[in-house]
């Protein structure tokens, strides 16, 4: 089981007039096995600090310790390689592939791990039908309203069972009733693999349900 600590984080965003300080000198530990909610008010940095904890972001200073590796540390190839296999990352806008349909996002996901495709359509199909979303599998993602565009990046943050689960937002644009469903899976399975799910939420529902909450 990996803990997730963050030891005196600091990151600036923009250049020239526009470079604004984020992050000063922010540390913090996220337990395996639990939902940890991170909540704060619009622009407090929630979304940059899952960003430096899934290393897409170095930060300015400090440390990203994933277990005994510190992402801050990497080079370039190194962090990738550490996105691609034990990250799940589920972006606030979703980020899905235009023109492949629901079940083609989980499976280049699982091809760009390393994990040959065929063998995983029966699990991506599953993982799609966890997040409400069997009936949507030949859907492309424009064909998707904006909650099933959510939901199928959060099938596809669970999908390859990483070790750090990093989710931004996932009940921005669902109802209550599939805003509990979700929180319920994410939760579960940080239960049942082990692993750290850091959810940025502005969302009673999900803050109710963490072990744990973090507050920017
Ligand atoms: N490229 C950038 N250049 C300058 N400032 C930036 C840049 N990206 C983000 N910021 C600023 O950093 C701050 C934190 O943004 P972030 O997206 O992390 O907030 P957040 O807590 O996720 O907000 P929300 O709840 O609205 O999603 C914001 O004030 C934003 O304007
Ligand atoms: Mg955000």
């Amino acid at each position: 089981m990996t803990t997730l600590t963050l030891r005196d984080i600091t990151v600036s965003l923009g250049h020239g007039d526009a470079r604004t300080p984020v992050l000063r000198g922010l540390s913090a530990s996220c337990r395996p096995g639990m939902l940890t909610a991170l909540v704060g008010p619009s622009g407090s940095g929630k979304s940059t600090l899952l960003a430096v904890a899934g290393a897409l972001l170095r930060p300015d200073g400090g440390q990203v310790l994933l277990g005994d590796t510190d992402l801050a540390l990497l080079g370039d190839g190194e962090r990738a390689k550490v996105r691609r296999e034990r990250i799940g990352y589920m972006f606030q806008s979703g980020n899905l592939l235009g023109g492949l349909t629901a079940v083609e996002q989980l499976l280049a996901a699982a091809s760009v791990a390393g994990r040959p495709a065929r063998r995983q359509r029966a699990a991506a199909e599953t993982a799609l039908a966890e997040v409400g979303l069997g009936h949507r599998l030949k859907h492309r993602a424009d064909q998707l309203s904006g909650g099933e565009r959510q939901r199928v990046a959060l099938a596809r943050a669970l999908f390859l069972e990483p070790d750090l689960l990093l989710i931004d937002e996932p009940t921005a644009a669902v109802d209550r009733e599939q805003a509990g469903a979700l929180t319920e899976l994410i939760a579960r399975r940080a239960a049942e693999r082990g692993c750290v799910a850091l959810v940025a939420t502005h969302d009673p529902v999900v803050v109710d349900a963490a072990a744990e909450v973090m507050e920017m």
